[in-house]
């Protein structure tokens, strides 16, 4: 298998800080190449703090022939009761993780300078571990992910088909109504989310309601099989606006699809996520992170 980049995996980290960019309409190929490839020797040389790269489905058709053939951006979705899903699709997205919120936010200024001239700077998220890697809803948040043993056959492309080793990314920041959830009691609010506050325990089977978060987000083939995505979401927030930046990635991004039409109502069974009531997102893009070898390959070929 090709190497997966390694900071999708790498666990414990406790400042996210992503960054979002759109490319110059006239700036050459070439230019944007060796942007990748002074970005890629940043990853090296970063340290403690690691460093991904995804590419919106554009540029990355323009700088290597090693696509996925389910590459695609992220289309807005009209779902019941009037939510939308926007798209807000960008072409580059940097994620940095670190143990601190200086290397953090060195890298990040770093990786903006690198691209300055080629990219513009389209939008920003800083995140942050809430207590016990819980929402600012106060419940934990990746209980059901995938165990680092099968995190990268969930995450990414199988050895052998084109884009091996790369992993579809979903990117969408979600603005909660904390207000209208805190003002739920505690047993109503794990309704919605599907999951016991204190302890992320599953409901049981019987009170568990078909439009928890968890019941719509569970996605299935048609044999019973579950699909699964690979999550790294983190609250981000201040007094005045708080919420998730909702991260997953997957070797088909079919999954993300389905996933959302389960939430959004727009799935064959027409129940839509009771979360939505209480979070909306003002963003969504997505991206592909590819292999290291595809990464060092397209900054090569374009330099
Ligand atoms: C405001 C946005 C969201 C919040 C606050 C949120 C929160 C949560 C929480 C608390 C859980 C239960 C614990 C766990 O297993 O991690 C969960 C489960 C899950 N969420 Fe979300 N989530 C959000 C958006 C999304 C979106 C957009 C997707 C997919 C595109 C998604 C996919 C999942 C999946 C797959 C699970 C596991 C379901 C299972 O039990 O099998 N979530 N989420």
């Amino acid at each position: 298998m090709p190497t997966p980049q390694a900071g999708i995996f790498a666990l414990g980290t406790r400042t996210h800080h992503h960054l979002e960019f759109d490319v110059n309409g006239s700036v050459r190929p070439a230019l944007i190449g060796a942007a990748v490839a002074a970005l890629n020797e940043q990853i090296v040389g970063s340290g403690g703090s690691n460093v991904v790269v995804g590419f919106g489905p554009d540029l990355w058709r323009g700088l290597s022939d090693s696509v996925p053939a389910d590459l695609g951006s992220f289309a807005e979705i009209t779902g019941c009761d009037g939510h939308i899903a926007p798209s807000t699709q960008h072409d580059l997205w940097i994620w940095i993780h670190g143990t601190g919120v200086d290397d953090v936010l060195d890298l990040a200024t770093a990786a903006t300078s690198i691209l300055e001239g080629v990219a513009t700077l389209a939008a920003e998220s800083r995140c942050f571990v809430y207590h016990d890697s819980r929402d600012l809803t106060g419940f934990i948040d990746g209980t059901e992910n995938p165990p680092p043993t099968a995190a990268v056959s969930v995450a990414c492309i199988a050895d052998g088909a084109p884009g091996a080793g790369g992993s579809h990314v979903i990117a969408q920041r979600w603005v909660h109504d904390l207000a209208a959830f805190d003002e739920l009691n505690v047993a109503d609010q794990e309704l919605v989310i599907g999951r016991r506050k204190v302890d992320s325990a599953a409901l049981p089977k019987e009170i568990l309601p078909t439009d928890a978060h968890v019941s719509r987000a569970e996605l299935l083939d048609e044999d019973g099989h579950e699909r699964p995505i690979y999550r790294r979401s983190l609250p981000f927030g201040d007094v005045t606006e708080r919420g998730l930046f909702f991260v997953g990635f997957s070797a088909e991004r079919d999954r993300f699809n389905g996933m959302l039409a389960q939430m959004y109502g727009t799935a064959s069974d027409g129940l839509r996520d009771r979360l939505l009531d209480f979070s909306t997102p003002v963003t969504g893009s997505y991206y592909f992170a590819p292999c290291v070898e595809d990464l060092l390959d397209a900054a090569a070929d374009q330099r």
